[in-house]
């Protein structure tokens, strides 16, 4: 299967292996040639088009959250590992074992492929099926889910994620994490996250946070949520 259609040919089955393998393409270690660069780790392409998720995100917006900061952290980490045993391990394997600037790059070029993937320009409405009884168990509904996880996300002091993550039992909890940090570092599965770096929303919404955080949810995709969250029990 080519790299592309693995993320856009079939975007169900592509969610479907992603989550059942939780090993993303990205986090194959395989060496590649891209020019001249040595290219240990390679970003995955976005799931949908650059303009497909207006007027959530617009073209500009995904071109330097995607196209610079993203592809930034793969660079950085290429030049790191570099002729180092980490460069023989998976994206997620180095996320997990590594600290310092090894794992602030590996981790943000892996929490912003899973952020891709959490976002749908079909996204938005409620998760169906396991996913959506664990919400109403954890939480006491999804409502009360989603205003938590919103508030996690606005109050989270500088930059970080806002994740929903399970432990093995399928327990679900919020996480907001500061900076890199990610639940795979905490022994949780991610299944939603909200990137809150400024550079995730500024374009769009300038400093106004809690209007990103709001309109995620119509863009948020909760059938890859639920293969996640399937994928953990
Ligand atoms: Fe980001």
């Amino acid at each position: 299967m080519k790299r592309r259609q693995f993320f856009t040919g079939s975007l169900a089955a592509g969610v479907g292996l992603w989550a059942a393998r939780h090993v993303p393409a990205a986090e194959t270690a395989t060496t590649l040639k891209t020019g001249d660069a040595k290219m240990t780790f390679q970003q995955p392409p976005l799931p949908f088009e650059m303009n497909a998720m207006k007027p959530f995100l617009s073209e500009e917006q995904l071109k330097y959250h995607y196209g610079k900061h993203h592809a930034a952290y793969f660079k950085n980490l290429n030049g790191l590992v570099e002729g180092k045993p980490e460069a023989g391990m998976s994206l997620r394997e180095v996320v997990v074992q590594s600290t310092g600037p090894v794992f602030n790059n590996a981790a943000q070029a892996w929490n912003h492929s899973f952020y891709w993937d959490c976002l749908s320009p079909q996204g938005g409405g409620e998760p169906q099926g396991d996913l959506a009884a664990a919400l109403q168990r954890d939480f006491g509904s999804f409502a009360a889910f989603q205003k938590a996880m919103s508030e996690a996300a606005v109050k989270l002091f500088g930059s970080g994620w806002a994740w929903l993550a399970a432990d093995k039992a399928g327990k679900l909890e919020i996480m907001p994490l500061g900076n890199a940090d990610t639940p795979l570092k905490h022994a949780k599965e991610p299944v939603l996250t909200i990137d809150v770096w400024e550079h995730a929303y500024y374009i769009d919404f300038r400093n106004e946070r809690p209007k990103y955080v709001e309109a995620f949810w119509k863009a948020a995709n909760w059938e890859f949520a639920g293969k996640c969250y399937a994928a953990v029990k």
